[in-house]
């Protein structure tokens, strides 16, 4: 059966998803609800952010599959379409259960937000949290599509990260954003120790193909998982990397015929 695991996630998924309006697809929410929950049950202990929530058809999924005592940050200019938007991503949050003090939003350009906007709005160091607790242990970088913004946004949520934390990128292969992958290549370049862990395959050209992200001592304690635990979802020739290969999941693996 396909789901992440988590009840609160899949709840969310089969009957909320479709009715917040975004860009993401149920397929990714699934794999990332998938790892959210892998982590907490490995003791990554963290919050999880987002820049560009839209109206928080992704973050809720993310947020719903945390663990007490962890929050959920989203940043967002909220102000397109319209200035409607801010609080229609807060009914939202309240219609499908999501609490107001399990989160916690930024209407802002990112681009004026430092590491310490993001630690201080997570809320600091709690009294007997370890100090890796209060960081970022999954974030989900979906704002501005340019090849300068992606790298500052790799930039940002590097800083923040959880040492065995994830970075999930939106609209990667979308046929309208074709350089966004060399700038990942680029920080990948600068980042030897990083992988690709996996590429979740695009549900619709408007739900397009997202990367996770990693330390590459943090690959073993997922890629069996995910190929395991997504089986039927998973295309065994792979991704290649040119010094490894990573996890492929796809809503119908297949090859294409040729007779
Ligand atoms: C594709 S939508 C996000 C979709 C959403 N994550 C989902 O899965 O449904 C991109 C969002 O990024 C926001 N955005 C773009 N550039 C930004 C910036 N510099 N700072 C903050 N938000 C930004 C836009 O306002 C928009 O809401």
């Amino acid at each position: 059966m396909f789901c992440s695991g988590n009840p609160a996630v899949d709840r969310y998924i089969a009957e909320g998803y479709e009715t917040v309006r975004g860009m993401s697809s149920a397929f990714a929410a699934t794999i990332c609800g998938h790892v959210i929950r892998r982590q907490s049950e490995l003791g990554i202990a963290g919050h999880i952010a987002e820049i560009g929530t839209f109206e928080g058809r992704f973050f809720i999924a993310m947020a719903v599959g945390l663990a007490p005592g962890e929050r959920a940050l989203g940043i967002d200019t909220f102000n397109w379409p319209n200035e409607g938007l801010w609080d229609l991503f807060h009914s939202h949050c309240a219609r499908l259960g999501l609490a107001r003090d399990r989160y916690t939003a930024i209407k802002a350009n990112v681009r004026d937000l430092a590491p310490a906007d993001i630690a201080k709005a997570l809320g600091g160091q709690q009294p007997g949290q370890e100090a890796s607790g209060q960081k970022v242990r999954f974030w989900h970088l979906d704002g501005d599509h340019s090849r300068v913004a992606l790298l500052a946004d790799l930039a940002l949520a590097e800083a923040t990260l959880h040492p065995q934390g994830m970075i999930c990128l939106d609209d990667m292969l979308h046929p309208g954003y074709p350089l966004l992958v060399v700038a990942v290549h680029e920080w990948l370049e600068r980042h030897p120790d990083w992988r690709v862990l996996a590429v979740i395959d695009r549900e619709d050209i408007v739900a397009a193909a997202k990367f996770l992200l990693c330390h590459k001592d943090v690959v073993p304690l997922f890629e069996q998982d995910l190929m395991d635990t997504f089986k039927a979802q998973h295309w065994v020739l792979g991704s290649e990397w040119e010094r490894y290969f990573c996890v492929v999941l796809t809503p119908h693996p297949r090859i294409a015929q040729v007779d």
